[in-house]
């Protein structure tokens, strides 16, 4: 199921988020603990306060990333790059699974990173933080570009004018994950997100948009969107607090 919680900016999205993703991981007891990151600008300040949160069980996490631009991990772009200055240059996780940007071709780093992957114990990750941008893509999921079925992370070489090609984890990753945090904000999402959420609702259907196909594939499983005042400035009043969206 879908839940929606609207939270009125930035700093509030962050702590909810660090007190989900840390309430996951106390339930799981002493095992081991995955966590993927998002890219994008809208998690940094979600990784700067999880750092901060004394509690997490950094000894017993493995961190990992659901798409990078294949740039240079030290390249101004790069996901890995902005995760470790906001989060991993603070903290010690006990493992790190960072996408091999720096591969001779995506094909080949998405081929890595897959094979990486079965390192995650039963295939499956604790949770997985993602964003929306305005297209309504996420993770390097974007709309129009075919996401293959029968594979865990892929190659896209050309996401949209002018974007570096990227390696994303699929669909078919997502919908096997465990808790999925969706991290929206900003004016310029609120229209895209109400279609999101609308075609989520719509059941099967050609064409929707890449978030939406996600949600509508997680149906039965836990997904929490935490979308702050300004971008959820379309969707109907009293879903939030956590009613289904
Ligand atoms: C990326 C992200 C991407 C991001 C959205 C939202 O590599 O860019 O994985 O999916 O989450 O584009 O980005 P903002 O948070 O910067 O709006």
């Amino acid at each position: 199921m879908t839940e929606l919680v609207v939270v009125p900016d930035l700093d509030a999205m962050a702590e909810l988020a660090v007190d989900r993703v840390s309430e996951a991981a106390a339930q799981i007891g002493a095992a081991l603990f995955s966590l993927v990151l998002a890219g994008g600008s809208t998690p940094q300040r979600f990784h700067r306060a999880l750092a901060l949160r004394p509690t997490f069980p950094w000894w017993r996490t493995l961190v990992l990333f659901g798409d990078d631009r294949v740039v240079p991990p030290s390249h101004e772009d790069s996901n890995y790059r902005a995760a470790k200055a906001s989060l991993l240059d603070r903290v010690s996780p006990a493992g790190l699974l960072r996408i091999p940007t720096e591969a001779p071709d995506p094909v080949v780093a998405a081929q890595a990173y897959e094979a990486m992957l079965t390192l995650v114990p039963g295939g499956r990750t604790s949770v997985t933080v993602l964003g929306m941008g305005e297209d309504g893509h996420t993770a390097s999921l974007f709309p129009g570009v075919p996401v293959p079925e029968d594979r865990d992370v892929m190659a896209v070489p050309e996401p949209s004018p002018g974007l570096h090609p990227r390696v994303s984890v699929t669909d078919r990753f997502l919908e096997r994950a465990g808790l999925v945090l969706v991290l929206v904000s900003g004016a310029a999402k609120a229209e895209r997100l109400a279609e999101v959420l609308a075609q989520s609702r719509a059941g099967e259907g050609e064409g929707a948009l890449p978030l939406a196909r996600v949600l509508r594939r997680r149906a039965g499983k836990r997904t929490i969107i935490l979308a702050d005042e300004a971008s959820a400035e379309h969707l109907p009043r009293g879903r939030e607090g956590g009613e289904g969206a």
